[in-house]
């Protein structure tokens, strides 16, 4: 963030000179065997956050198992735990004073925070989340986390983080205008903010967005009518979905407060059919990184299918339809039927 942005936070720092941060914790820190009675409801199977109708992925052990797959997938497409390393270790440097300080937004599975933790000790690392996580590792001390809605603002964190990050959360923010306005308040003078956002559409193999196709018509598959019926349900509940290929410009239109903008766009095969098509032995044109990173993909969407039935039902469309388009999509996707890449935009500002 460019020191021009600074001076209104640097005088509301809140730490009281005591080095920790966010003295006033959002709303809750949870002990998940207590309170996951209260934080969590049922929906069709499958555990949800109990706080949010706008988000409706399930919560529960199988979806963060996806979340994590993602993660490492991002994370070996990323090149890393985060976009813009030198910046991020800039603004995390140990120093006099202040205790570095992290703010995971929609923190999900926690693997990210609990990574972060472990990678900048010094550091406290704070996850939020609508519904408590399930860890797949013992947290680091220097870690916590936080059952909170980020629609009901941030401000009580004012002038707490140096860096903030919000990986695939922008389905959930009601207005992520606003969302990244307070994003501003809550960093440090230096701080640095991180997104990562996938964007729910399928590319072709020359990176053209495809259309929803009728069924029966050319270039019909299981897979494109499934994300579209996924993008209609989700925009009903709000208008998150459509926010993503907007945030680039939306943090340009932020002015002065960044000093830089920076922004990759990552087409990730979705399955290694790159492998398939082109080459026999597999690995003579594809990497053994991209390979694993395309299985990922893969991974992840068949998940994906299981974890947005739910949404579907909830939005009107009859279990059979649900079925017969998931069972489509997962057998396209298994015998890789359909050249499609996803395509993953991480962005990191200044
Ligand atoms: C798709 S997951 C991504 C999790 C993690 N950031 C990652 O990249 O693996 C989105 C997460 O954001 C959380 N979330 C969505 N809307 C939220 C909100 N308004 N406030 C806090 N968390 C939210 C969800 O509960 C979910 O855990």
């Amino acid at each position: 963030m460019s020191q021009a942005g600074s001076v209104e936070r640097e005088e509301s720092a809140t730490d009281g000179g005591s080095g920790r941060n966010s003295p006033s914790p959002s709303v809750y820190s949870y002990h998940s065997s207590v309170d996951g009675n209260v934080m969590l409801r049922d929906i069709h199977g499958r555990t949800f956050n109990n706080t949010s109708d706008q988000y409706m992925l399930p919560a529960d052990v199988a979806e963060h198992g996806r979340l994590d797959l993602q993660h490492e997938m991002l994370k070996k497409k990323r090149g890393g735990l985060f976009y813009a390393p030198q910046a991020v270790k800039k603004a995390l440097a140990p120093r006099e004073g202040s205790q570095p300080s992290i703010l995971d937004v929609g923190s999900g599975s926690g693997s990210w925070v609990i990574e972060m933790g472990r990678r900048f000790p010094h550091a406290e690392v704070v996850g939020l989340d609508l519904a408590p996580a399930n860890l797949s590792s013992t947290p680091p001390p220097n870690c916590r986390f936080e059952c909170d809605d980020a629609n009901l603002g941030l401000l009580h964190h004012k002038g707490c983080f140096d860096v903030v990050n919000a990986s695939c959360v922008t389905q959930g923010i009601t207005n992520y205008r606003k969302f990244m306005g307070e994003v501003v308040e809550v960093l440090r003078p230096g701080g640095v903010f991180l997104t990562v956002a996938g964007d729910l559409q399928i590319h072709d193999e020359n990176h053209n967005m495809l259309p929803l196709i009728d069924e029966g018509e050319p270039g019909f598959t299981y897979t494109l009518r499934l994300i579209h019926a996924i993008r209609d349900a989700m925009r009903a509940r709000g208008p998150g979905v459509d926010a993503i290929p907007k945030i680039y410009d939306w943090l340009q239109d932020q002015g002065e407060v960044w000093e830089s903008i920076g922004q990759k766009i990552l087409y990730i095969p979705l399955g290694p059919w790159e492998v398939d098509s082109r080459s026999s032995p597999p690995d003579r044109n594809i990497s053994h990184a991209n390979y694993f990173i395309s299985e990922l993909m893969r991974q992840d969407f068949v998940r994906l299918i299981q974890s947005v039935r739910p949404l579907l039902l909830s939005y009107g469309w009859f279990d059979e339809t649900v079925d017969k388009w998931s069972a489509g999509a997962q057998d396209e996707i298994k015998i890789l039927k359909n050249k499609y890449y996803i395509r993953v935009s991480p962005t990191g500002v200044t």
